[in-house]
This record gives structure tokens, C-alpha cells and sequence, in this order.
């Protein structure tokens, strides 16, 4: 059975990793029907707009799609093409799954970490004004609904993976409207529907010092926006960076699959990027898709990919990010060569 998904391979290492991605896919038979799109930088240079309706009328068509890295402009310009495609799917939850991977060292070798992240609302509501010359304001908007139901998600999701807690980081003391409704709202869930779970909160800067000192003692992270966006990144240095972290965006009705990392200005276009955080992304699509759709095929693709870079970084065979020596390119190779 054919699955047809939308792909958007983004700006910066973007076609780089995509095009790596997609030659690893078709080698391990996934049958997936592309239909590509674009956003970011690159609709613009095409002399489209930066979100095209054509790419929202695919997502929309088929409610799944594997998207590279897209580039926004800091302190002036568009929105974050990332921020608009989630607020247009109500897609609310991102999730983050940060492990340790085989082959690559890191200082703690006990990191099994599941960041969630609130994603529709907080200070990326893209709610701005200048108030007068030298005062400006941002706006950090918290809903019960929204707040409700990402911590429903979470709770959910721990359930179904067997994971034993959940641990909110939040900054109530501070923010009391605010992170003080998101931690009501996780609270209220635990012990209305799911108080089987084990649940604690923290304070996030306390967390953050506490997570850097001893990463075992967490399991699945609850954040709202912000606080999931930046934990995310420090979570991905506890195990190699930000190439291995893959990330997924759930709504009710469909799910964006991308990299945690962007775009990578630095080393775009000179082969280096390691595509591996998108290949894995993809393989969460492919379990998603499995489930989704009850095709078990893909769920075998799936473990066959997982397989296979595992089995290249066992052996050393790793990209620069990671301490070794392949290109992007190449490390595609070596995957293909191990399925
Ligand atoms: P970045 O993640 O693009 O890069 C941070 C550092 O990590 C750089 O040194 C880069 O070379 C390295 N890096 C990132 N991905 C890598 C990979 N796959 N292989 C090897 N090295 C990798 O973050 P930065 O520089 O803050 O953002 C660049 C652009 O990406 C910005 O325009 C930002 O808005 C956008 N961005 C897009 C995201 C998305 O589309 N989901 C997420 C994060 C940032």
C-alpha cells in the first residue's frame, strides 16, 4: 500500500539532508508517494509567497509531511514559516524524543528524555507592538483549552509508551496567570485522568541546572512554547547535539515530521550537514503512518532504517557534528549499504 505525504525540503542544509533522507526511504522499500512542496526562503526565491497556498492545500490534502529546516529572519521580516505551518494545522503538540545514541560519546550515558512542548501558543502568539518609541511588548497568551489539552497529550503518550513520569517545568512564581494556568491544567489532567502516571513540577531554572547534572532522573518533559523550544536544544547537547534529535508536531487531524535543528546557514550547501536527526523524523513518520493507516510495512521500513544507522555509528561510520569524518552523502551511503 502506497502512502502519499508532502515533502518540504526547506532552506539552508535542507535539500541537503531531504535528498539524503529520501534516497535512504526508497532503498528501504517505504512506499511513499511524494508530493513536493515548498516553504521558507526557497517559495520566496521561486518568486511565491513565503507560506504558498499550494503547500497548505497539500498538507491540508493529505495531513502528513516530512519537512527540512526553514530559515527565519531575526528582528525583522516574515513570521517563522515553522510557527505559521503549526498554527495552521493546530498542530499543538511537539514532541522531541532525546536518547543516547550507540557510538556516540557523550558525558552521561543515561539519557532517555521525551520533550513535549506546548506549540501554538506563549510568546510565539506573534502578539508584538510598540507601545511608545523605547517600549515594546510581546504578548504570552495561555488558553485553558490550550494548556488542557498538550498536557492531556503528554499524559496520553506516557501511558501508551510505558513511561513512568511526567514533570512539568514551569515559571509560575513569576508568571502566576499564565504558567500558573498551564500547571493547573496539567495538574487537573493527572489527577482527573490519568493520577496512575507519576507527576511532579519543577521550576524551570532549577530543572535546567538539575537536568545538566544528572539526566536520568527525568522521562517525559511537559514546557509550554518557549521553555519547550530552548529545552529542546539543551536536551539535544546531553546526547551529541543537534543532529540526532528528531521531532514530530501532532494535532487531532495530522502531523508535520522535522529535524529539531533549522537550517544551518554556516555549513548549507557544502555537503556536511548530517541528515540523520530528518532521517530519523523520518522513521517517526513511518511509525505514525503505521499506526495511522494499519500498515505494517511501514513499521518495518521503519525498524529496518533504525537498524541501519544504528549499525553505522556503532562502527564509527559518523558525519563531523558527531566526531567523524563522513559527509552527508556518505553517511546516506553507509546507511543504504547496512539495510
Ligand atoms: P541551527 O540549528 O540551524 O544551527 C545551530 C548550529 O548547529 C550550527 O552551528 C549548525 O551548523 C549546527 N547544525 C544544525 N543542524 C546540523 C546538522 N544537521 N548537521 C550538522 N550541524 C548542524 O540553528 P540557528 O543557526 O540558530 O538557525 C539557523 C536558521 O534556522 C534560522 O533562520 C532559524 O530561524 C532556523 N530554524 C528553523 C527551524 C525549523 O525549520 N524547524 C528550527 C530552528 C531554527
Amino acid at each position: 500500500m502506497t502512502t502519499t505525504a508532502v515533502l518540504i525540503p526547506g532552506d539552508g542544509i535542507g535539500p541537503e539532508i531531504t535528498a539524503a533522507t529520501l534516497r535512504v526511504l526508497d532503498a528501504a522499500d517505504a512506499n511513499i508517494d511524494w508530493v513536493e512542496r515548498q516553504a521558507g526562503v526557497a517559495a520566496m526565491d521561486a518568486g511565491d509567497d513565503v507560506l504558498p497556498q499550494s503547500t497548505l492545500d497539500a498538507i491540508d490534502e493529505h495531513k502528513v509531511a516530512l519537512k527540512g529546516p526553514c530559515t527565519t529572519p531575526v528582528g525583522k521580516g516574515f513570521q517563522s514559516v515553522n510557527v505559521q505551518l503549526r498554527k495552521a494545522f493546530d498542530l499543538y503538540a511537539a514532541v522531541r524524543p532525546v536518547r543516547n545514541m550507540p557510538g556516540v560519546e557523550t558525558p552521561f550515558s543515561n539519557v532517555d528524555i521525551v520533550v513535549v512542548r506546548e506549540n501554538t501558543e506563549s510568546l510565539y502568539s506573534g502578539v508584538e507592538n510598540e507601545i511608545t518609541p523605547g517600549v515594546v511588548m510581546s504578548m504570552k497568551v495561555a488558553t485553558l483549552k490550550g494548556c488542557t489539552r498538550v498536557a492531556r497529550w503528554a499524559f496520553n503518550y506516557a501511558k501508551q509508551r510505558n513511561r513512568r513520569k511526567v514533570t512539568v517545568f514551569h515559571k509560575a512564581n513569576i508568571m502566576k496567570l499564565t504558567d500558573g494556568m498551564f500547571l493547573d491544567c496539567a495538574g487537573k489532567v493527572h489527577e482527573q485522568e490519568h493520577s496512575d502516571v507519576d507527576y511532579d513540577t519543577m521550576i524551570i531554572d532549577a530543572a535546567c541546572m538539575r537536568l545538566v547534572q544528572d539526566p536520568s532522573r527525568f522521562d517525559v518533559l511537559l514546557l509550554e512554547n518557549l521553555y519547550g523550544d530552548v529545552v529542546s536544544d539543551l536536551c539535544a547537547g546531553l546526547v551529541g547535539g543537534l543532529g540526532v534529535i528528531p521531532g514530530a508536531n501532532f494535532g487531532d487531524d495530522g502531523a508535520i515530521f522535522e529535524a529539531v535543528h533549522g537550517s544551518a546557514p554556516d555549513i548549507a550547501g557544502q555537503n556536511l550537514a548530517n541528515p540523520l536527526a530528518l532521517l530519523m523524523s523520518a522513521v517517526m513518520m513511518l511509525n505514525y503512518l503505521a499506526d495511522r493507516d494499519g500498515n505494517d510495512a511501514h513499521r518495518q521500513s521503519a525498524e529496518r532504517i533504525k537498524k541501519a544507522y544504528d549499525e553505522a555509528l556503532t562502527n564509527g561510520q559518523k558525519t563531523r557534528d558527531l566526531g567523524g569524518s563522513l559527509n552527508t552523502d556518505e553517511f546516506a551511503d553507509v546507511v543504504i549499504q547496512n539495510l
